[in-house]
Parts: structure tokens; sequence; C-alpha cells
């Protein structure tokens, strides 16, 4: 008697989990094909296809299509996923349904970023982010006020010539990571602690100087703030923009730049071509200006494949569909995760059928010459370069963005021949990279830098 009811207590602790597990299976399994959803391999109960997405979770993704097609489901954890690497559907769900996929996945925007719903770059779609969009783009991002902080970008791209400088004089080697910039996503975590004295520092000193033209991004939003008053800009949005811009202008273009100079040093042809068309452009008697840099086009070429070979962040910013549709004859139900693979579009030989995994900035020339050269980085009619991504939340710093680029490459190029260390040929530059918010190279660079300008720097 005792062992029967020992026997029906070990069957229900082995039962009551097992039939978990079974319930959760069949309404998995249910779910897959209660809606038509896209392809997709078969993940697990409760973790879904979460444990298989590995260290290098945009190379998994883009290994999926090569299997399941164009758009992929997946669920990671509870979350419906989806995720695609075609241009046709970036353009239907960028473009005719882009008031549907326009929002943020809001549980990735909670972990990662304060100021819930009220930022510029994970806030969901609505009318706090069309405030904060229209105050970015017009008023921060414009033409206009990007000419006008150009003194500043000018100093810096002098301060980082002066630094290569000083290395190659004393024969040292030159890292190719951006110390500076590593130190702005340093502060970046904690900026929450310093961001307040900064305010009030510059509060300050604009009560003294009400009248005097902003010369920064605080003091231009401070003077927006004293125009339209506080309910139209409080603190709280401007604390959210300053460093929504940092985080997504700084490591972006760092490790772009980064990217850039490993492509040089594996491809001295490109470099060679780039310094010719350097010298014809701007000579060797002055430095490179931003005003050259429309007249620059192979260096824009240049950029542009860098970019599409290495995103500095392949999906950074995934979207929510904001309600159930049907995209390519499948459905998407509400809310969810979209992942644009900006790298696996970047290497889908569909989009680039032509040398797709090699570094061939010519590529883009028939985009850039002639009265085609315009300094537009928009996806284009057919979605085909997708690196700013695209639609109404398609990245507001996109012609800052290549700006700083091609003027810190351009100027380094002009200014100094590059050559990986003593020992070391361009083919053992070693590739690998590693996923995070951005996706540097794994083992940082050095290179050595020789000065070929005869002006000082
Ligand atoms: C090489 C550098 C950069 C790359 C590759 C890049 C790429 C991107 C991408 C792919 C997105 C998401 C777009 C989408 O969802 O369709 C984005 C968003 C954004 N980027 Fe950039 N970006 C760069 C630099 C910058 C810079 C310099 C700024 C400004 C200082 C900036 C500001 C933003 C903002 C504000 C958003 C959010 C837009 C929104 O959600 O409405 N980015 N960027």
């Amino acid at each position: 008697m005792s062992s029967f009811s020992d026997l029906r207590q070990l069957l229900l602790v082995l039962g009551i989990p097992f039939f978990i597990f079974l319930a959760s299976l069949l309404t998995f399994i249910r779910g897959r094909h209660h809606h038509h959803l896209p392809p997709g391999p078969p993940g697990i109960p409760i973790l879904g296809n979460l444990l298989q997405l590995g260290p290098l979770p945009h190379r998994f993704l883009a290994n999926l299509h090569k299997t399941y097609g164009p758009l992929v489901y997946l669920r990671l954890g509870s979350v419906h996923t989806v995720t695609t690497n075609d241009s046709e559907i970036f353009k239907e769900m960028m473009s005719t349904q882009d008031h549907i996929f326009a929002s943020r996945y809001q549980r990735i925007a909670i972990k990662y970023f304060c100021y819930n719903g009220m930022d510029l770059v994970m806030g969901p779609y609505g009318d706090a982010w069309k405030r904060l969009r229209r105050i970015g783009v017009e008023h921060l991002l414009s033409n206009r006020q990007t000419l006008s902080f150009q003194r500043h970008r000018r100093e810096e791209a002098d301060c980082m010539v002066r630094f290569v400088m000083e290395k190659s004089l004393k024969g040292e080697l030159v890292p190719l990571r951006d110390g500076y910039n590593r130190r702005c996503q340093k502060a970046l975590e904690r900026m929450e602690e310093v961001v307040n004295p900064v305010l009030e520092d510059h509060r300050a000193r604009r009560k003294g100087n009400p009248d005097v033209e902003p010369s920064n991004f605080i003091d231009l939003l401070l003077s927006l703030q004293e125009k339209q008053g506080e309910d139209v800009l409080s603190d709280v949005m401007i604390k959210a923009l300053i460093l929504d811009l940092l985080g997504a202008g700084t490591d972006t273009t760092a490790v772009t730049n980064e990217w850039a100079m490993v492509q040089l040093l594996r491809h001295p042809h490109v470099m060679c071509k780039l310094q010719e068309e350097l010298d014809n452009v701007v000579g060797k008697e002055r430095a490179l200006d931003e005003a050259d840099l429309r007249n620059l086009p192979y260096l824009r070429c240049v950029t542009m494949e860098v970019l599409r070979l290495s995103q500095p962040g392949p999906f950074v910013a995934p979207r929510e569909c904001l309600k159930a549709t049907k995209v390519a004859r499948y459905e998407i139900p509400a809310n969810t995760m979209v992942i644009f693979n900006l790298f696996a579009h970047g290497r889908n030989p569909k989009v680039w059928p032509e040398r797709t995994e090699e570094f061939v900035p010519e590529r883009h020339m028939q985009n850039v010459q002639g009265k085609g050269f315009r300094m537009e980085n928009g996806p284009g009619p057919e979605f085909h370069y997708t690196a700013f991504g695209g639609g109404r939340r398609r990245c507001a710093g996109a012609s800052l963005a290549m700006i700083i680029v091609m003027l810190a490459v351009g100027r380094l190029l002009q200014s100094f021949n590059w050559a990986p260390p003593a020992g070391m040929s361009k083919d053992d530059i070693d590739l690998t990279e590693v996923f995070g918010l951005s996706t540097p190279l794994a083992a940082p660079l050095f290179a050595v830098a020789t000065p070929r300008l005869s002006i000082d720097p």
C-alpha cells in the first residue's frame, strides 16, 4: 500500500512538469500552425530559439536565410520575432507599412535606456517621439546646424592628426581604436551622475549672456527651451536628447573609422587610389576640409563599402510591429519584435550579386558620380543601401555621420601612409568582430604611420 502511494507521488512529481512541458510544446506547435507565420528554425518550449543565437547573433540570423528564405520567424523566450535580409521586405516594412513598423521594441528600450518612453532613439512611436524627432532633425542635426559646428570637428580632426604624428615621429605604433570615443562611451554609462551639473553649468553661463549664439548642442537646446517654454521642451527631454545623440553618434562613427582603416590596410590598392584622389582634389599643401568632401566621390564609396560590410550596429534598435499585419503573404502578430539584419542585408547576394563578400568600393561609384553625387544617404527607391535604416525611424544623424567618418578617414589618408606592424602581412589581420551594442574588431589593431604631407599638421 505504502509503495503504491509512493509510486503515485513519484508519478505526480514527474508527471506535472512533463504535463506542463507537453502543454507548452503543443501551444508552441499549434501557435505556429494557427498563424501562417514565416518559416523558421524549431525552438524548444519556453526558451524558443534563444540559446541558438550564440556569441555572434547577426551571423547566426544571417545564416538562417539560406535555409528559410528572406523572412524568418523565431521565438526569443516568449517574444515573437521576425528577421529579414531582403530589400523588398525592408521596403514593405519601412515604406509601404512604415506606420505599423515605426515603433521600437519596448522591452529592450526599458532594459537599456532610461527616460522610459521619453527618448528619441528607443522611444515608442507616438507624439512624444514625434516632438523629439522634430527638435533633433530641425534644430540639432539640420544642415545649417551641422555646418555651424564645423569648427569643432576641424579641431578634433587636427587633434587626431597631431596624435598620429607624435606616435609616428617617436617610431611608435598607432592604435586604430579611437580612445577618445571609448572614453565618451564610458562616461555615457555614468552620464546620469554628470549630466545634471553639466546642464546647470551651461544654464548659469547662458544667464550672464543670453543672446550669445549657441555653439554646442546643450546651449542650443537651452536656448530653444527659453523660447518655447518648459512645457514643450522639459529638462528631462533635453537630457534624453543629449544622451541619445552621444549614444547614437559616438561609438557608431568610432567603430566605422576603425573598420575603414582595417579595410584600407588589407587593400593597399584601394588606399593608393584614395590617396591619388585626395592629392588631385586637395593636394599636399593644405589639409582636407569639409567643403572638399563633395568633390571626393571615391572617399565616399570607400565609406559606403565599409558600412555595407561592417555595420557598427547590425541591428542596434529593433522595431516593433504595432498591429497584426501581413508581409510577403505571411502573418506578423501584433507586438512582434522586428530585426532588420543590416549585416545580412549588406552581404545578401541577391542585393549585391558581384563579389558579395569582397571589399570593392567601386560598386557604389554609379551612385555618387557626376550629377548623381548628392550628399544623400537614404536607402534609395529599391532599399538597396540600408546602412542608416529607412522610413520614419531612419538614422537622424546620417549626413553628420558621413561627414565625421569621411573627414577622419580622409585626413588620416591624406596625412600618412599606412602599413601593418613589422612582421605582419595584410592577410594576417584578424577580422573577427565582437557583438554588443556595436560590433568592433575583437582584437584592437595597431599600424605604422609615415607622414606624407609637405605641411605641419
Ligand atoms: C556611421 C555612423 C552611424 C550609423 C551606421 C548609424 C545607423 C543608424 C541606424 C541603422 C539607425 C536605426 C534606423 C532605423 O531603425 O531604421 C540609427 C538611428 C539613429 N541614429 Fe544613427 N547611425 C550613425 C551615426 C549617427 C550619428 C552621428 C547620430 C547623431 C549624432 C545618429 C543619430 C541617430 C538617431 C537619433 C537615431 C534614432 C532615430 C529614431 O529612432 O527616430 N546616428 N542610426
